[in-house]
This record gives C-alpha cells, sequence and structure tokens, in this order.
C-alpha cells in the first residue's frame, strides 16, 4: 500500500521502516532538510537497536523514501500518517501547531480519498480539530474531497520500539469509518497474525486509551516509588516487597521497580498533559497530580542521600556518575534523573564524571563544554580520582562491576544506586558503603 508519513521523529521513523520491511511503499515527509539528506546517507539520528540495518535496507530497496516535498508526499500516500511532535507548552498542555499544520498541509495538496491517521500522542480531541482544519483549508481553497480521521496511537517503547513495532500487543483503531477500518486492517494485517490483536472503538476512546496507557504505568512506578521510600522509613527492604506484591498476577512484576524516577518522552509529558486536559473539563486529575510530585521529589532522592552523607558540603568533591540516559539501550536524555542530578551537583559545587553506553554525546550536546563535567571513555575512568559513585540508570553493563576496584579508586567508597542493582550485604562484605532506594536495611541514618 502506499503510506507516506509526516515526521521523521522516533515514532514515525521506526513506524516507517517497519511498515517498509513488510512491502509497503513508504515516504517520510520531514521539514528539515539536514535530517532528510543525513538519512538519505544512512545516518540515522537516533539510537535504538536494530533500526540502522531496517531504514538502510529498505532506503536501498527503494520502499522507503524521504523527502522535504509535501506536496509530492501527499500525493503518494493513500495512508497518511502524522507522527509529528506535540511538546509541552508552558502549562503542560500537549501543543498541537506541528499536527494541525501538517492537516493543512495535507488538505493543501489533496488530489483524492485520505485516511488521515494520528500516530502522534495527542489529547481527547484532536481527531476533531484535525477534521475541521481540513474541512476549513479545502473549503478555503474551493476543494472538495473525501478524506477520514483515525486514531491510531504507538505503543512503542525506546530501546525495544522495532521489535514492538514488528511484533505489536495490540493495534488500536479509534474510527467512525468502515473504509478507513478495512485498510488499516490491511495495512497492518503482516503484523497481525495468529490472533486477531486489533481493537477497534470510537475516535475519543482511542485518544484516552494511550493517555490511559502511559498514566497506568507512570502510577505504578510513582506508587512503588513511595512504598519505597515508606520502607525506608519502617526499615523494610522494598526488593522483598516489589517480589512478595509482584508474585500476584493481578498485580505482577512489570513496572513495580523503584528508582530514581522515571523520565523519557512519554511519561512525564503525558501524564501532565492529562492533569490540564482533565482541568479543561473542569475535573481535578488528584491521582496523576501525585503521580507526577510523587516522580519529581524520586528524581531528587540521590542528590538527598549525597548531601545527608556529606553533611550538605560537596563542594570541590569529584563525582564518578554511572548511566546518563534515562533508561538503558537508548541515547534519549529527555527528562532523565541524571539531569537533575547532574544540575544539583554542579550547583553545589562538585565535579561529574561520566560515562554512558550510548548518551555521551547527547550529554555534550545539552550541556556543551564545562569544566565541571568530564566525559570519560569508560565506565571504570570515572573512577579516576573520584571520591564516590552514583547510578542513575540501569545498563547491564553496569551490573557486575568490579567491586574491589572501585573500592581502590574511590577516596570514599560510598556507592549511591538509583537503580538498586546490587545486593546491600555483598556491598558490606567489599567495604563499600551502599544507598540505594528503599532500601532502609542498608540506609544509614536517613530516616
Ligand atoms: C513508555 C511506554 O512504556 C510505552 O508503551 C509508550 O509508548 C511510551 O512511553 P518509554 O518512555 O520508552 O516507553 O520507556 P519505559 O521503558 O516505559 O520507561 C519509562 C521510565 O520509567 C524510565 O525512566 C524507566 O527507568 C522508568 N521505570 C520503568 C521505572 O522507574 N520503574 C519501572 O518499573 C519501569
Amino acid at each position: 500500500m502506499k503510506v507516506t508519513v509526516f515526521g521523521i521523529g522516533y515514532v514515525g521513523l521506526v513506524q516507517a521502516a517497519v511498515l517498509a520491511e513488510v512491502g509497503h511503499d513508504v515516504v517520510c515527509v520531514d521539514v528539515d532538510q539536514r535530517k532528510v539528506d543525513n538519512l538519505e546517507k544512512g545516518e540515522i539520528p537516533i539510537y535504538e537497536p536494530g533500526l540502522t540495518p531496517l531504514v538502510k535496507s529498505n532506503f536501498d530497496a527503494g520502499h522507503l523514501k524521504f523527502t522535504t516535498d509535501a506536496k509530492a508526499g501527499v500525493e503518494h500516500g493513500e495512508l497518511i500518517f502524522i507522527a509529528v511532535g506535540t511538546p509541552p507548552d508552558e502549562d503542560g498542555s500537549a501543543d498541537l501547531k506541528y499536527v494541525l499544520a501538517v492537516a493543512e498541509t495535507v488538505a493543501t495538496y489533496m488530489n483524492n480519498h485520505k485516511i488521515i491517521i494520528n500516530k502522534s500522542t495527542v489529547p481527547v480531541g484532536t481527531a476533531d480539530k484535525v477534521r475541521a482544519k481540513v474541512n476549513d483549508t479545502l473549503e478555503s481553497l474551493d476543494k472538495s474531497c473525501g478524506f477520514d480521521v483515525v486514531s491510531n496511537p504507538e505503543f512503542l517503547k525506546e530501546g525495544a520500539a522495532v521489535s514492538d513495532c514488528m511484533r505489536p500487543d495490540r493495534i488500536i483503531l479509534g474510527t467512525d469509518s468502515e473504509h478507513a477500518e478495512k485498510k488499516l486492517r490491511e495495512l497492518y494485517s503482516p503484523f497481525n497474525r495468529n490472533h486477531d490483536k486489533v481493537i477497534t472503538m470510537d475516535i475519543r476512546s482511542a485518544e484516552l486509551t494511550k493517555y490511559a496507557a502511559n498514566c497506568m504505568l507512570a502510577t505504578k512506578i510513582s506508587f512503588m516509588n513511595e512504598i519505597a521510600n515508606l520502607a525506608e522509613r519502617f526499615g523494610a527492604d522494598i526488593e522483598h516487597v516489589r517480589h512478595g506484591i509482584g508474585s500476584d498476577p493481578r498485580i505482577g512484576y512489570q513496572f513495580i521497580y523503584p528508582g530514581c524516577g522515571y523520565g523519557g518522552s512519554c511519561f512525564p509529558k503525558d501524564v501532565q498533559a492529562l492533569v490540564r486536559s482533565a482541568n479543561a473539563v473542569g475535573y481535578t486529575a488528584r491521582i496523576l497530580e501525585s503521580v507526577e510530585a510523587v516522580n519529581y521529589d524520586q528524581k531528587e532522592k540521590l542528590f538527598e542521600y549525597i548531601m545527608h552523607h556529606y553533611n550538605n558540603d560537596v563542594k570541590g568533591k569529584t563525582v564518578a556518575l554511572w548511566g546518563l540516559s534515562f533508561k538503558p539501550n537508548t541515547d534519549d536524555m529527555r527528562e532523565a534523573s541524571s539531569r537533575v542530578l547532574m544540575e544539583r551537583l554542579w550547583e553545589a559545587g562538585a565535579i561529574v564524571q561520566a560515562y554512558d553506553p550510548e548518551a555521551m554525546e547527547e550529554t555534550q550536546r545539552l550541556y556543551g563544554d564545562r569544566e565541571d563535567l568530564r566525559l570519560m571513555g569508560t565506565k571504570e575512568a570515572t573512577l579516576n580520582g573520584a571520591d564516590f559513585m552514583v547510578i542513575c540508570t540501569e545498563w547491564q553493563m553496569f551490573r557486575a562491576p568490579d567491586f574491589e576496584l572501585i573500592k581502590s579508586k574511590l577516596t570514599d567508597p560510598v556507592v549511591f544506586d538509583g537503580r538498586n542493582l546490587f545486593e546491600p550485604k555483598r556491598m558490606t562484605e567489599y567495604g563499600i558503603e551502599y544507598y540505594a532506594i528503599g532500601r532502609g536495611l542498608s540506609v544509614k541514618g536517613t530516616q
């Protein structure tokens, strides 16, 4: 099928490459000429396992094209995806200017029936706004053309985006058009084998489904972080509690890992956006407000431990920091806990020696050259001349480090672990003082 994807960001690029891989003829449109040029040279703007070979092979085979020519893009696709960004505006609401600009562009150049598919995470009611924008534009141009608007939210996780897209848990189609449903079922049929993963519903329910999914997951995390904070005060160990409750299948083991807060491009933004949307319809989303507040505080947690340990004085101390990305297997630093920590440490006069397997370039881009940030070539190199160590991201390669080396290199052998990677008992055996999240027995004196 002929498909056009507007917006070659994270969601757009992965979706486009996966659709091309199963044989659809996909054109990607973006306003950024440099991005298009780089993609044509095989340079992928993001780190995502499996994405580079997928993009390259489909580009070489001619199934996947990149352009800034919006007219050609609109003319090409019978199905047109909107996968542009919806950044939060000042009050945290999702800003729809890019989505509506694409709607206007599609209306301007459309020459026959189009199915316009919202892939971006957008507030409930956006499909109606897209429809109105297309209608207004057609009217102003004195054109008449049939079209459908569909809500088809994505559920991919960074670091596993290609496999999530190839093997989706569910395919949500919010539509009021039989024609659109038929076409989308055909589009997704290569990903819809074994059992029917397509769930159809009205458009507004589909839009809300996306927010509800992300907000539910964020709620699980903040809930666990709250219980971890209680465990600390009660002298309990959250890791035992996690095992204990996860064994109940109604609760489950997933997304109940306590830590130094959730980050990324989705949870923080989507929780805030739903809180704002709720306010706009006269409802106070109390649970979601708390989810956000708990997460905000949780990102301060490591710094609090550090200040507690050093009696509020880390001026001139050198910190070995392991992990910068908001989670493993990505170079994404959006809303990462490491950023809150680094910024607090800098304000307090400390020097950060950091290592991350993928996010070093991004860190350099965000913070530039500064004397109190040293990006090191290996995790071991961060220990040179360091006073203490902190872990912000649970990369696999951090899970079994050389503890003797850590102990011998740090001037004060103490590790602040925001992801609970190690057993407190073993750390004691190594002679390393260990602060983790919600492991009250190991965290001395923070009650
Ligand atoms: C999320 C959703 O999982 C995905 O379905 C949606 O489409 C987009 O948002 P993503 O942001 O890529 O995906 O990352 P995810 O793996 O969900 O992790 C988000 C954050 O939560 C990370 O900072 C992670 O460290 C944190 N997290 C996750 C926890 O702190 N504890 C957990 O138990 C799970």
